[in-house]
């Protein structure tokens, strides 16, 4: 089968298309023909090595995990002994352990892992995409920030994987949402619900004057000290890039029913039975048309490479998708 390699932590350019050989599944597992799945920035960090904290995870001098790729989303080919869930040709959709494995033609899932049927009416694109930023989105709002209808909330860094989710995340509960982004998302921002929308080339949110309940920074892109004095009294602000300051300040508010709060959260720590409910809502709401995952580009499996650059040095607006045919 083929499969995207790197040996070393380093630019895009340390990923090779490599033949591997096909994987057998155990009793217990799938064996899935995967037709689509993403890149988005937790996995340049995983490929490059950077920022540190990535190391901790994905190994600290070398990548522990030779292929990389957090999404499956295509056809059952072979099934363990034991399985009793899914049988050959169901079309699933899930998660590997860790962000790793999956830009691969052939990927190995447990049964009682992160995987679901994937509804009729879904793409394989769809799925990838849904199984991508609703599964960190939808747990940050609706477990961390306990956002409400008629709530006003902050997203930062609208455009991208995480915060094209958010924003629909929000308006789907009935939140007023404001989204701060560059100039190429403003537009989507928009057509996604965000009732106002920020240009952060132009403009500095901090300086509005503007309140909300809940401040989502699915961008790295703030603090709590810098957006403190935008939260109402009950406000949380919430970081999806882990920093000492937001790591100190989770541990003495994030709990907290009254008062503000800061939280950072890793929707790589919850139980494999919150990300399949995360994962079951996320298509749920895909299929319904309620959220909409919205693709910025897709990319063969042969330009890997390209799509790593893509994401870490241009502007998107939302999800860039590897096609794996
Ligand atoms: N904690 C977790 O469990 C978890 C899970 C998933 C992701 N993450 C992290 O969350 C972050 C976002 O992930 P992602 O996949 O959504 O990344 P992404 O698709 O690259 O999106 C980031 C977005 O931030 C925008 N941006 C950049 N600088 C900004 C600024 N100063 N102000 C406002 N917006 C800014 C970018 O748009 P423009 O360049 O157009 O402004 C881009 O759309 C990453 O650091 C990732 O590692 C954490």
């Amino acid at each position: 089968m083929r499969a995207a390699v790197s040996a070393t932590y380093g630019a895009p350019e340390v990923l090779h298309v490599e033949q591997l050989p096909a994987p057998a599944p155990g009793p217990r597992e799938i064996l899935v023909r995967n037709r689509a799945s993403t890149v988005a920035a937790a996995l340049v960090a995983a490929r490059s090595g950077t920022p540190w904290f990535a190391r901790l995870a994905f190994g600290l001098r070398r990548p522990r995990y030779p292929v990389l790729g957090g999404e499956v989303a295509g056809d059952v080919v072979a099934v363990g002994s034991a399985v009793s869930r899914f049988a050959v040709g169901d079309r699933v959709v899930g998660l590997t352990k860790m962000g790793a494995g999956a830009h691969a033609e052939l990927v190995l899932l447990r049964e009682d892992g992160v995987v679901e049927p994937l509804p009729d009416g879904l793409t394989e694109v769809d799925a990838a995409v849904l199984a991508a930023g609703p599964l960190t989105a939808l747990p940050f709002l609706t477990v961390h920030a306990r956002v409400r209808a008629g709530q006003a909330v902050l997203v930062i860094g609208a455009s991208g994987c995480v915060g094209t989710a958010a924003v629909q995340i929000a308006v789907h509960a009935g939140a007023r949402v404001t989204a701060v982004c560059g100039p190429r998302g403003l537009d989507l921002a928009r057509e996604l619900g965000a009732e106002k929308v920020v240009d952060r080339t132009t403009q500095d949110v901090t300086a509005a004057g503007d309140r909300y309940d809940v401040v989502l920074d699915a961008a790295g892109a703030s603090s709590y000290r810098r957006c403190r004095p935008l939260l109402t009294d009950d406000g949380a602000y919430l970081s999806t890039v882990p920093s000492v300051p937001i790591l100190w300040r989770n541990l003495w508010t994030g709990r907290r029913t009254r008062g503000r709060r800061g939280v950072v959260a890793f929707t790589g720590l919850r139980s494999v039975e919150q990300q399949l409910d995360t994962l079951r809502t996320a298509l749920e709401l895909g299929r319904t048309g309620e959220l909409r995952p919205v693709v910025d580009a897709a990319y063969p499996l042969d330009k890997i490479a390209d799509a790593h650059r893509h994401v870490e040095h241009d502007h998107k607006a939302g999800t860039v998708v590897v096609l794996i045919d």
